[in-house]
């Protein structure tokens, strides 16, 4: 009989633009203030990128650092997937883009599209073809330049964004070494108004009208997503967890989308998980959507905040709406 091909976290890559923009420098944009900022989201500063920096280049430069930490090469590789909503352009994907610069022209490319949820997404898809045998280095891109689709009069979102990428080498790893122990995927499509950038697609097609009344702009229901978010997030680390077999208390690390803190305390206490257990770098670099969740993995690892032999969640829930969580076996 042939032996269980089994998924793993073999490496690990993040990327911030370098100019940092705080909640001072947001007061000089729109009508607002740190006070608000920080007690409503706890968001302190977050990058945004150059005008001639796009979503493939740093997504490139996240995926440079994951290939060195896994000790693997662009040529490696046989898949990319980008999960990004700010892609270069709307085809081709931004995985191409990502292909041609990092130097893997025999890997396969192709973006996925789950808003913030996509890199956790994204770790349902590498792993589904890791475990088939389909393929054995799956480079996998959250990457964002948010910037570009804000709309600076809305002080109510433009606070909130910000730009960069992280990325994860997925591949075949022995049985709970960096394992992918389950994943969870769900959307809900009833939801859809609640968060979008309506313009650019066959509904809305650019126009001068279109530009007028800022279609390709993020709009957002705030106060309805958070409420949401708590709930079906909290219900999504408990779904991860059985399918992993393994209890709440077994969990050392929840990495959570990184949307606004409120929500990540908010998650911690509905399941009783001690706040020194949820990770939280949305203080330095905001909401990056597709981006966030690899760039906050990255964040812990560098930090030491993951042991080898514990259980780490992954939640995420964005628009669409979105829901996914992962547990990981480190
Ligand atoms: O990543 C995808 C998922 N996205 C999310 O998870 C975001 C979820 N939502 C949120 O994080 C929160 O709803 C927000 C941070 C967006 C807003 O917080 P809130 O506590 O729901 O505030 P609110 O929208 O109800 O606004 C409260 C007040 C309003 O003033 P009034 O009507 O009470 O006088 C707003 O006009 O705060 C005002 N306000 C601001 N004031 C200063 C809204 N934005 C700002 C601002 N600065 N930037």
């Amino acid at each position: 009989m042939s032996q269980k091909i089994r998924a793993g976290i073999l490496g690990t890559g993040s990327y911030l633009p370098e100019k940092i923009v705080t909640n001072k420098d947001m007061e000089k944009l729109v009508d607002t203030n740190d006070e608000w900022i920080v007690t409503r989201t706890g968001i302190r500063e977050r990058h945004f990128a150059a005008d001639d920096e796009f979503t493939s280049d740093m997504a490139t430069k996240a995926a440079q650092k994951a290939l060195e930490s896994a000790g693997l090469k662009p040529t490696d590789l046989d898949l990319i997937i980008v999960a990004t909503i700010t892609t270069d352009m709307p085809t081709p994907s931004t995985a191409c883009f990502v292909q041609t610069k990092l130097g893997a022209p025999q890997a396969a490319a192709f973006d996925i599209s789950a808003a913030c949820s996509g890199f956790v997404y994204g770790l349902t898809i590498a792993r589904a073809f890791i475990e088939s045998g389909l393929y054995k280095n799956i480079l996998l891109i959250g990457a964002e330049k948010l910037t570009t689709f804000i709309d600076w009069k809305d002080r109510g979102t433009c606070v909130l964004f910000g730009d960069g990428a992280g990325a994860a080498i997925i591949a075949p790893v022995a049985e709970g070494k960096h394992e992918i122990i389950s994943t969870y995927m769900a959307a809900n499509g009833t939801e859809a108004d609640l968060l979008k950038i309506p313009g650019g697609g066959c509904r809305f097609p650019s126009s001068l009208e279109s530009v007028e009344n800022r279609l390709h702009t993020l709009k957002m229901d705030g106060k309805q997503i958070f409420k949401i978010a708590v709930k079906v997030m909290s219900d999504a680390v408990l779904e991860a967890a059985k399918r992993a077999n393994i209890s709440l208390e077994q969990i050392s690390l929840v990495i959570p989308h990184q949307a606004n803190d409120r929500i990540i305390q908010a998650i911690g206490e509905r399941l009783g998980v001690s706040p020194d257990k949820l990770f939280v770098n949305v203080d330095k670099i905001g909401n990056t959507s597709a981006a966030s969740v690899g760039i906050a993995l990255d964040d812990a690892v560098k930090a030491g905040k993951i042991k080898d032999g514990q259980y780490v969640a992954f939640v995420a829930f964005g628009a669409g709406t979105t829901l996914a969580s992962s547990i990981v076996k480190w």
